[in-house]
């Protein structure tokens, strides 16, 4: 049988990152070693108090209300209040299985192309070619450590006329690991008013920040116009789990009203044990705050180190300054590469699978063009639990150290060294 189905659904592959991981699994499987930087999610065990919270509660079997358990908004706006001095209150969250889910269904309800600074999460425009949506690229620079600036926010909302605009930032970043300052946010948020643009502000790896001046968010100098999105799959290391959230302000109380609608047609509401087991991270946040903070050190010396590897072997790549993700440029390689018969960044990685056995996603994954020799390098290849156990700071200033801590880190750049070394 061939059933007709919606073409845009037809347009769409399983997402990039999911498949490259089940080929790296395989080949894993196979007794082959594989360097797996393809793959972002946090290495770590769920703290304790998060899975005695989902034992306790094994047996609650209520559907919860739409927008979520009252005392999980409660505690997930006294979060947002208390860490990052935002002003949401209780009304102003949405808990859904997963900010992923959260980030498509509100894509999903407005109308207009979709701004997508590049590179950037590989999601983001699957889930508007769902809705038929057209997304707007706006190509960022490597000199600028791949941050958007307000001349190509504003060039970028000129050529959309007087459609409404809808922005989407990634804030520390997947795929690169940039984090923007607050007088940056500043300026991006002035060319937003300027245009009216409702900007879905994507904050999940907003503990995840090596930076030293905390995190700064387009909310703080954006509110009536910014929705904030977050959840427990990074830093509370509990992506299985599903439980994201999104921070809505009054002023788009039209697309809070949507939501909650389209909500209660779908998934309803998250399963309940799990939105307990959130609550105790969210409203015990002390109790898991040296997790999340140890788990930031460990990150950033992983990043740190991969970082100082890529620059030593001649890839350019900006310095990695949150989540768990590098983006290197091969470009010094380009016509080395090109006598190999890799033209393209997805060739390439092709080659680096085959030949390095380097797990890693080319640029044009992240709405690159093809040629970009950019490819995204996530820093988790490690037993997380092992090395939280093991952690002491000082680690870092021993290459010996980090080899035995980061193995898999140290072994893949020794490889991709070689292969370098070869074309
Ligand atoms: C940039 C970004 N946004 C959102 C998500 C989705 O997170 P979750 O659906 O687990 O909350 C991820 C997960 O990989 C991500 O990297």
């Amino acid at each position: 049988m061939r059933p007709a189905l919606n073409p845009f659904v037809l347009s769409l592959k399983e997402s990039a990152t999911l498949a490259i991981n089940i080929k790296a699994r395989k080949l894993r499987q196979r007794g082959e070693t594989i360097y797996h930087y393809g793959f972002g999610q946090s290495p770590f065990p769920v703290p304790e108090p998060l899975v005695q919270a989902l034992r306790d509660h094994a047996a609650s079997k209520d559907y919860l209300p739409t927008r979520g358990l009252p005392e999980l908004c409660e505690a997930v706006a006294k979060y947002y209040r208390e860490e990052f001095g935002y002003s949401f209150e209780e009304s102003h969250v949405v808990v859904g299985p997963g900010s992923k889910e959260l980030i498509f269904e509100t894509i999903y309800l407005m109308e207009g192309p979709l701004m997508i600074p590049a590179p950037s999460w590989v999601s983001y425009g699957p889930q508007a070619a769902l809705r038929g949506k057209q997304i707007l690229p706006i190509i960022t620079k490597r000199e600028n450590s791949y941050r958007l600036t307000p001349e190509e926010l504003d060039r970028a909302c000129h050529s959309l006329g007087q459609q409404q605009k809808t922005l989407i930032m990634n804030n520390p970043g997947n795929p690169t690991g940039a984090v923007y300052r607050d007088d940056e946010l500043r300026e991006l948020a002035e060319i937003c008013r300027a245009y009216q643009v409702v900007v879905i502000s994507d904050e999940i790896y907003a503990k995840i920040d090596f930076t030293d001046n905390g995190h700064s968010s387009l909310v703080d100098h954006y509110p009536e116009g910014t929705i904030v999105t977050g959840g427990i799959s990074k830093s509370f290391a509990a992506g299985g789990y599903r439980l994201g959230v999104m921070l809505i302000p009054d002023t788009l109380e039209i697309i809070m009203h949507s939501l909650k609608a389209v909500v209660s047609e779908t998934f309803s509401a998250v399963s309940a044990p799990i939105q307990f087991a959130a609550l105790e991270g969210y409203a015990n946040y002390d109790g898991v705050r040296e997790f999340v903070e140890t788990t930031n050190r460990i990150h950033r010396a992983a990043s740190r180190y991969l970082h100082k590897r890529f620059i030593a072997m001649g890839l350019n790549c900006p310095l990695p300054e949150g989540a768990f993700y590098l983006f290197p440029d091969f470009g010094n390689y380009r016509e080395k590469l090109r006598a190999r018969g890799a033209l393209t960044g997805r060739k390439m990685c092709e080659m680096l699978l085959d030949q390095a056995k380097v797990a890693v996603l080319p640029a044009s994954d992240f709405y690159l063009p093809s040629t970009n020799l950019g490819v995204r390098v996530a820093s988790v290849d490690y037993d997380g639990g092992k090395v939280l156990a093991n952690w002491s700071d000082g680690i870092v200033d021993s290459e010996e150290a980090m080899r035995e801590t980061f193995p898999n880190l140290a072994e893949g750049c020794d490889s991709l060294e070689r292969f370098l070394e070869k074309l």
